[in-house]
């Protein structure tokens, strides 16, 4: 059984402090096999958000996987937006934009779908394709996880609004030819999760994709601040939602995925 705590949208420069605090608290009383954070660690890519979200995320002494959002290119520095998107990114974060972790149970790959042009809009390029697909080819019969920072399915409070992630459907065949189960994501700062073949009327295989609100920023849009905790098994997915209740994370949402001949079906959880 392998856990992941999924946080995602933390928005440092927006971080309430008291939030950060208890996510920081909860985390410690439960450490997760792997931390996946999905995008957004800051709120402008300022040199002092990256560093805040560095000493946070550095708090913790598990393994860890990082991924960019938007948020972490500058949008109003339109010389840095151009000349290196990133920057700041690589050298307070990580240098790594597409990370990989695994265990004997999981393979979970990164793709960093932060874009200068398209600033608020996310992408996968072929060369990610490429790298991703020979990855996933490695994973044998590990349970494979794919995080994004934008997501593959539009949130069921505007389902639709559609996807801002270019290139989806076409990274979806390589998901699906590579037999992944599982989609991580934030950026819309919404906890839901749903089968891919929900929005892709050419989808072949069950993919759940699940996407977490803002871990502790106060750029809260329609729920309190909360993040996942994923219990992953070869035929069961549990997503446990945590939301902050003023004091602490609290258990709300939680769904269960079963594996039935060869589709993920919700069942009580
Ligand atoms: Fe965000
Ligand atoms: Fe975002």
């Amino acid at each position: 059984m392998t856990t992941i705590a999924h946080i995602s949208d933390l928005h440092f420069g927006v971080a309430v402090p008291s939030v950060v605090e208890g996510l920081a608290r909860h985390l410690i009383e439960h450490p997760p096999s792997l931390l996946v954070v999905s995008g957004d660690l800051t709120q402008r890519a300022r040199a002092g958000q990256f560093a805040e979200a560095r000493k946070f995320l550095d708090r913790f002494p598990w393994p860890r996987l990082v991924i960019p959002g938007n948020h972490d290119v500058p949008l109003y520095d339109v010389v840095r937006r151009f000349s290196s998107p990133l920057g700041r990114y690589r050298e307070q974060i990580q240098e790594e934009l597409n990370p990989l972790f695994q265990n004997d149970e999981v393979l979970v790959a990164g793709v960093n779908t932060a874009r200068s042009l398209t600033w608020k809009s996310g992408r996968i390029s072929h060369a990610q394709m490429d790298q991703l697909a020979k990855r996933l080819a490695q994973g044998g019969a590990r349970l494979k996880v794919v995080v994004t920072h934008h997501p593959f399915i539009p949130s069921p409070l505007s389902p639709k609004a559609g996807i801002d992630l270019g290139r989806a459907a076409q990274a979806l065949t390589i998901l699906e030819q590579h037999k992944v189960d599982l989609l991580l994501a934030g950026h819309l700062h919404h906890g839901y999760a749903g089968d891919t073949r929900t929005h892709f009327a050419s989808a072949t295989r069950s993919i759940i994709s699940v996407q977490a609100g803002t871990a502790v920023s106060r750029r809260v849009r329609r729920e309190p601040n909360a993040f996942n905790w994923i219990t992953v098994q070869p035929d069961t997915l549990l997503i446990q939602m945590l939301a902050w209740d003023g004091r602490g994370f609290q258990p709300a949402k939680r769904t269960r995925y079963r594996k039935r001949d060869g589709a993920w079906l919700p069942e009580p959880a």
